[in-house]
């Protein structure tokens, strides 16, 4: 079997429901299991892994409902059957090592699994139990707890080696007759991990405490049943949060946000140093991409599980990401994360290389390739994603995603389904003076197409920072500004609704504005409304300093309007009625060095652009050049266009 993901034209734009986390499931199944009560769990994230769990709360007699994805589960209050079959925890880690120390509360039994996850380490964890009066035979699955003595409140874990033995540990404490001091010794891997278990653990009433920096108290309480709402899964989210992030658009993942006890909602932190614009709110994230995305070094080893999908962008990404903190994955997870994507990878024809902790991926194209998923649905649903922009990617194996999101080709599909065409865009870029903003307004009029000044945008930020007294030079302060200001323009510019259209024309804010123009953070959020004001209207001519090089790098048409120094001069110097001519020629190429010299989308001639020089050229035989031009590339490319 395999799957043909073929690259989605338009731009993104859906709100989407995600099935709930895999892990925040199978940890509120346990604790359920061993409440005192009925709990009733909803949004279950339904995979092989929480079915092997609920198979396994049965064989300790444990009562389970499932309706849809409601389970309804009679907790027992702590007191676990001795399952008289064998525990099979398939091919699910989670369930493999929170079931080995349920053990502990059932007197003892057995535990196996899939062939393939025999082999996964435990013997830390069995150690643990050992010392705690577990007689426990094999130091990997399958396991036999034989009978258990008198259970100890004290034990010490090696914890550089899966955060899962430490969660495994945690859940069952409660319900240890003195509750349990857990050390954990060494670098704590995947700490929001464990922190994940301690928030579902007080969501069920029980008492969890740091009460040293590597030591976690947990109190002999007990679970009190209650009524619970799993979180859509953040590693899950990882995907199409990606997917806005390099096909472009936007793309809302509902039901989980800045309060997520789930670490890898970090991952919207990656995408915003890649470049993405990242909305948090308390219960969504919402990604608004551009397609284009820049290199980055980044440490995941606080979110590992999203290392594939890093992967992928990191392909779509200009330049060399590298990624370290990872090393552990290779043993622990479905299948070695870092060898399957550095291999995958290279086989789509991207240059990527492993190493001891980690990966380094050269961004760039890819070719059409199948493949390989090694079992492992993150494999998969990373791979995918790279079939979404310009090339297709066959994903063999594809029903592997079942694990924990058997929708996952229904929802690329959906995406698809709901993409916006790519607005038709006139790009007009060029230096300060050139004539830009008359010829555009003349173009657009002609055409019939509206019209964006995206300088007035950038104006209006720089004189809504000056009025809030924020420092030109703090640019997070500025960013804020920029984010929260509503700026309309058009024949008339508003900012909060107030007519700005004179005041950001002053000598103070021309001065102000290129700098505020440097900064990464205001080129964002004005680049992404830019995008949604163009992709609203369908088709319009937008004028600036970096339309056709960045925020439209697949615009229709793009022009780069230029004259000499001294032409722009002395057009400035009539517009604005100022008679020192070389003051305003110094002013003009000052303004040209900081936009053409600027880290972040400096004034740049896009290399498919037009470079018109309108020196000593009328301008109506400049807009004459133009609407020509464009009539013949739009008719002859679909016919659509407005009427000179
Ligand atoms: O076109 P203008 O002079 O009104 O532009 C004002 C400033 O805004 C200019 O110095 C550079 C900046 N700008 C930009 O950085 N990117 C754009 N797309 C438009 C303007």
């Amino acid at each position: 079997m395999s799957r043909r993901v073929e690259p989605i034209e338009g731009t993104l734009d859906l709100d989407v429901d995600l099935p709930g986390s895999k892990s925040l499931t199978n940890r509120a199944l346990v604790v359920a299991g061993l409440a005192d009560g009925v709990s009733v769990l909803h949004n279950l994230g339904l995979s092989d892994d929480t079915r092997a769990m609920i198979g396994a709360l049965e064989a300790f007699g444990v009562k389970v409902e499932l309706d849809g994805t409601t389970v309804t589960v009679h907790g027992t209050g702590g007191a676990l059957r001795r399952p008289d079959q064998p525990i099979d925890a398939n091919m699910s880690g989670t369930t493999a090592r929170f079931v080995a120390p349920m053990l502990l509360c059932s007197g003892g039994g057995s535990l196996t699994a899939h062939p393939q996850m025999l082999g996964r380490p435990m013997g830390p964890l069995l150690d643990a139990m050992r010392s705690l009066g577990g007689l426990v035979e094999g130091d990997a699955l399958p396991i036999e707890v034989g009978s258990v003595g008198t259970i100890g409140d004290q034990v010490t874990i090696p914890a550089d080696v899966s955060s899962q033995f430490i969660s495994g540990l945690m859940l069952v404490a409660p319900a240890l007759p003195n509750g349990l001091e857990l050390t954990l010794d060494g670098t704590v891997v995947s700490r929001p991990y464990i922190e994940m278990t301690r928030s579902v653990m007080q969501r069920f009433g029980a008492t969890v405490e740091w009460s040293g920096p590597n030591v976690l108290r947990v109190a002999a309480r007990g679970y009190v049943g209650t009524e619970y709402t799993v979180e859509p899964d953040a590693s899950t989210a990882s995907y199409p949060l990606a997917a806005a992030a390099i096909v472009g658009g936007r793309v809302r993942v509902r039901g989980l946000g800045s309060d997520s006890a789930q670490g890898d909602v970090g991952f919207a932190d990656v995408l915003r140093r890649m470049g993405a614009d990242v909305r948090v709110g308390p219960d969504h994230i919402e990604v608004r991409g551009s397609g284009t995305l820049q290199a980055i070094d980044v440490d995941l080893g606080p979110m590992s599980d999203t290392a594939p999908t890093f992967a992928a962008l990191a392909a779509r990404a200009d330049g060399t990401s590298s990624v370290t903190g990872i090393g552990f994955i290779r043993t622990t997870k479905e299948s070695d994360r870092l060898a399957a994507s550095v291999t995958e990878l290279n086989r789509l024809g991207v240059q990527a290389t492993i190493h001891d902790d980690g990966f380094t991926v050269v961004g760039g194209p890819h070719h059409h390739a199948e493949v390989e998923t090694y079992e492992d649905h993150r494999m998969a649903m990373s791979m995918a994603l790279l079939g979404l922009v310009d090339t297709p990617v066959t994903v063999l194996d594809p029903g592997c995603v079942a694990k924990t999101f058997p929708g996952y080709f229904d929802m690329l599909d959906q995406l698809r389904a709901t993409a916006r065409s790519e607005p038709l865009v006139l790009a007009i870029d060029g230096p300060a003076g050139s004539g830009k903003s008359t010829v555009a307004a003349m173009v657009a009029d002609r055409l019939r197409l509206p019209h964006l000044d995206t300088g007035a945008m950038y104006r209006s930020v720089a004189l809504a920072v000056l009025r809030s007294g924020v420092g030109i030079d703090n640019d997070a302060a500025v960013t804020t500004v920029a984010e929260n200001a509503v700026i309309h323009v058009g024949s008339v510019v508003t900012i909060d609704g107030e007519d700005v259209t004179e005041d950001i024309r002053t000598p103070e804010v021309t001065s102000s504005v290129s700098p505020v123009a440097a900064i990464a953070g205001v080129r964002r959020v004005l680049a992404a409304r830019q995008r949604d004001w163009a992709i609203d209207r369908g088709a319009a001519v937008v004028e600036g300093r970096d339309i056709g090089s960045a925020v439209f790098p697949g615009a229709t048409m793009k022009i780069y309007l230029t004259a000499s120094v001294e032409e722009r001069a002395r057009r400035r110097a009539a517009q604005t009625g100022a008679t020192d001519l070389e003051d305003m020629k110094r002013r003009i190429a000052q303004r040209d060095e900081i936009d053409s010299n600027r880290e972040h989308d400096p004034l740049t001639i896009a290399d498919d652009a037009e470079v018109i020089d309108s020196t000593g050229v009328e301008i109506d035989d400049v807009v004459d050049t133009i609407v020509t031009r464009w009539m013949a590339l739009t008719d002859a490319a679909n016919g659509i266009g407005g009427t000179p």
